[in-house]
């Protein structure tokens, strides 16, 4: 009787979260009328991705230090034309959008999820930025060959088979693109990228640790030689 119950209690559980993914997140805050956008900045920074915080598991979202360290990589190295591969419900999009949206840029983000990209698609619109960031509905490695480059900027965040993102992604690249990876907190994720990065001819990469246990891998173009 008692494992019954159990077993009664656990799916029930289970149906729970199940229903709150597919029907979205309970009581957002909704935004309130902003009078400039230094007051919904303050708002999204203070209220807004702190509440989306709360499902950061859910999502597979990365950390806040990754979020912050992407903003500020967009408006210290001036990215006017990003994209993203693995956008889940939007809140690194956030991140690199408040970025883009400084520096007058645009994000084009692709999720291969429907319910994750109405997901996604409602949170930007909350945040105010669902005129910087588009989101798209399909698997990246067929919607990429698609899209109209050059990106300057790049971030994959799939999981450890970033590789084929990569290689689908170089012909659409800038010659000064930047393309960083997200490093999942398991052990050995993306050390078959990380070797290919660094034997990869042309390129040069490093990994920052942006938030114990996570890390973002940067690759940049070694600049041609006159
Ligand atoms: C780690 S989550 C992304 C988290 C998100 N970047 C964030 O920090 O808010 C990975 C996402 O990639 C999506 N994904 C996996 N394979 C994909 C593909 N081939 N094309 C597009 N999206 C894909 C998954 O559905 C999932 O939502």
């Amino acid at each position: 009787m008692r494992w019954f119950v159990g077993l009664l209690i656990a799916s029930l559980a289970v149906a729970g979260v199940v229903t709150q993914m597919l029907r979205g997140q309970p009581n957002p805050p909704e935004p309130p009328a902003f009078a400039s956008p230094e007051q919904r900045y303050a708002w999204v920074l203070s209220t807004f991705l702190p509440w989306l915080e709360q499902f950061r598991e859910q999502f597979h979202n990365v950390p806040r230090s990754d979020g912050e360290f992407l903003r500020w990589l967009i408006v210290a190295t001036k990215r006017r034309k990003a994209l993203e591969i693995g956008t889940a419900n939007g809140y690194s999009a956030i991140w690199l959008g408040l970025g883009l949206e400084a520096t007058d840029g645009r994000l084009t983000t692709v999720e291969i999820q429907p319910n994750l990209v109405k997901e996604a698609r409602r949170n930007l619109q909350r945040a105010g930025l669902d005129k910087v960031v588009t989101v798209l509905e399909g698997d990246a490695l067929k919607v990429v060959p698609k899209l109209e480059g050059p990106f300057d900027f790049v971030f994959i965040d799939v999981g450890p088979r970033a590789l084929p993102f990569f290689e689908v992604v170089e012909p659409k690249l800038s010659e000064d693109a930047i393309v960083a990876v997200h490093r999942p907190p398991f052990e050995g994720a993306l050390r078959d990228y990380l070797n290919a990065m660094q034997q990869r001819s042309g390129w040069l990469t490093t990994v920052v640790q942006t938030g114990a246990p996570t890390a973002i891998v940067l690759s940049v173009r070694v600049p041609k030689r006159q």
